[in-house]
């Protein structure tokens, strides 16, 4: 699923949607409609001060009611301090419950991000990930709840004003209504531009997103290939065509609110004049028209109002409608009903006839049979985009296989649950990442219940201690966002460590001390191998002399296993492709002697 080709395609189907996200306001319902309830008398606020206005001119200003005079002023401020209150409390509400019910579609939708697997994050960038997961469901869960209460306080001033306008006089009201009404209309006009628009925006905002963080990761290859102008000319392009996409809804949105505008004042005008005439004839007292006129006028806010949040529901449900496709992108891979547990492995691994392919119709892996029992160490050798990281990668299920099947214990590991397969094996990747934090708290990620013992001990196997003298807090550094402040060495050796902690039965190292030299090397690779003692190991190495010791090893050409064996047996193969690797490597050992 590619998040950036959204199409927000169920937009319109406002029951459906309605449905789903109701599901989230469920639990806060009493106070929401408790909000809605406290926002009523605050609409009605303008059509008692309308009201007040015919008996204020009638019998105030014309007969003369002096008690009337003192009484209504103060009427109004009494109103007005408790509509105060009532719109104190209103707004506390509202926000509180926005806020809950945001919380909880974020949170759920979080749940699905962590879940998810590494095929999204092949196919999807950082930038739209996270502009789908941060602008969609703040718009839309609050959104909906703002924009509702506005329907409903912006609904009832208006049924107010509505109210005594009738009351002064129901003809001029009948016009009133009708030319409101026409008013309307062309809102309905424009929700698909809206949902277009809207569409177009959240790419562009993703593809800004991931220019930001390229920015910020790739920052030494921007500077060091003069890539400044280059990534400013980028931006430049993708902030001017958000800019271009808003304009072009400005431009064919903006239009509503002055037609509307129009049609209104036709009907202020005829009101007056017919007005005027019903007064002048006596059949309407001027307290009437006044208030009449007052509550026309009162009422352009309220309608103004209705209109915006039509339109602002148009883009809330948009919104809703992109939160829910996140929601239904379902990670590939799952647990199986009735999934099993294992605990520890007592035989080993096997892949049999494994196929694979990232891509469809590009097979990566080409009919693969390979077997680790407990206690041995497979080797796994061969050209570089042969194959070797996938296999890595299928062991723990970061992807599933085309077809064929892995094996532990002769389970296939589709049936066991994914936690308990993923308890059972510790890997150290070819591309180690660390967390933001200390470097304890990133080894302790290994393992949450490791005592300090046991962190000493690998602290000193994975030859940490060699550079936590030179650290200022010694295990207890920052290290930067993926340990930007360490080297690469120093990262691979925490990478190890926090492995070594989790201390699993199957175990899985990537090229895992590619990046240390030859005397540190040599120094962890006998740590690794006393954590290897009675587990189940692939090791794939670049560097043969880290292999030569291992049971088996598995030379993986484009794809295909081509040879297996231990080093003798590999090299006493005339021209065979590990004997071949390993006179290259051997070549280039002793020229760098
Ligand atoms: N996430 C991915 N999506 C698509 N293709 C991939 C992905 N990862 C690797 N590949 C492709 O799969 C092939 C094997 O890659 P890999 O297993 O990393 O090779 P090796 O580790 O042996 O160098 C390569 O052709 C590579 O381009
Ligand atoms: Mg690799």
């Amino acid at each position: 699923m590619k998040l950036k080709d959204t199409l927000a395609q169920n937009s319109f189907d406002y029951a459906y949607l309605t449905k789903r996200i109701y599901k989230y306001i469920h639990p806060y319902l009493f106070r929401i409609i408790l909000g809605f309830i406290i926002a009523l008398p605050v609409g009605a606020l303008d059509g008692v001060i309308a009201y007040a206005l015919k008996p204020y001119m009638d019998e105030v200003l014309i007969k003369k009611n002096m008690l009337l005079a003192y009484l209504i002023p103060f009427g109004i401020v009494a109103f007005a301090a408790l509509q105060g209150l009532l719109r104190y409390l209103n707004d506390y509400l509202t926000n509180w419950t926005g806020q809950k019910v945001t919380n909880d579609v974020k949170l759920a939708l979080f749940k699905k991000l962590v879940y998810m697997n590494p095929k999204f994050f092949d196919e999807n960038s950082s930038g739209i990930i996270l502009s789908r997961y941060f602008s969609d469901p703040e718009a839309a869960s609050k959104g909906i709840l703002d924009n509702l209460k506005a329907l409903m306080s912006s609904g009832i001033g208006a049924f107010a004003l509505i109210g005594v306008m009738l009351y002064n006089s129901w003809e001029l009201a009948l016009v009133g209504v009708v030319v409101l009404c026409a008013a309307f209309l062309p809102a309905a006009l424009i929700r698909k531009r809206i949902k277009n628009a809207s569409n177009q925006t959240m790419k562009i905002s993703g593809n800004i997103i991931t220019d930001f963080n390229e920015t910020c990761v790739g920052n030494k290859i921007i500077t060091s290939f003069n890539l400044t102008e280059y990534q400013y000319s980028k931006f430049y392009k993708e902030i001017h065509d958000a800019f271009d996409v808003n304009m072009s809804l400005v431009k064919r949105v903006s239009w509503m609110s002055p037609i509307m505008y129009t049609i209104a004042s036709f009907g202020i005008a005829f009101v007056m004049a017919f007005g005027t005439y019903l007064v002048l004839s006596g059949r309407m007292t001027s307290g009437s028209l006044l208030s009449f006129v007052t509550s026309l006028l009162l009422l352009y806010k309220p309608v103004k109002t209705l209109g915006n949040t039509l339109t602002n529901i148009q883009t809330i449900f948009v919104a809703l409608c992109r939160t829910f496709e996140l929601f239904d992108v379902e990670s590939e891979i799952k647990n199986k009903e009735n999934a099993t547990t294992i605990n520890g492995v007592k035989e080993g691994v096997s892949l049999e006839n494994v196929n694979f392919e990232y891509v469809e119709n590009t097979p990566v892996l080409k009919n693969i049979n390979l077997k680790a029992s407990v206690g041995e160490t497979v080797a796994i050798v061969g050209n570089s985009g042969g194959g070797k990281t996938t296999i890595a990668n299928l062991i723990p299920r970061f992807y599933d296989i085309n077809s064929g099947s892995i094996k532990i214990d002769n389970i296939d590991i589709r049936d066991i649950e994914l936690k308990s397969l993923r308890d059972n094996i510790a890997v150290v990747f070819q591309d180690n990442f660390l967390f933001s934090g200390t470097i304890k708290e990133n080894l302790l990620m290994g393992n949450f219940n490791a005592t300090d013992e046991d962190i000493d001990k690998v602290v000193k196997a994975a030859h940490i201690d060699e550079f936590l003298d030179e650290l200022t807090d010694g295990l207890d550094t920052e290290i930067g966002e993926r340990g930007t402040t360490l080297s690469g060495g120093q990262i691979q050796r925490i990478a190890i460590a926090r492995a070594m902690l989790k201390d699993a039965p199957i175990i899985i190292l990537d090229e895992a001390t590619s990046a240390l030299d030859n005397k540190s090397e040599a120094v962890v690779q006998k740590a690794l191998d006393n954590l290897m003692q009675n587990k189940t190991v692939f090791v794939i190495a670049h560097r043969l002399s880290t292999i030569q010791n291992a049971d088996k090893i598995a030379v993986i050409n484009e794809g295909e296993l081509v040879e297996l064996g231990t080093h003798d047996e590999l090299l006493s193969k005339e021209n065979g492709f590990y004997k071949r690797l390993y006179e290259m490597q051997f070549a280039k050992a002793s020229v760098a002697v």
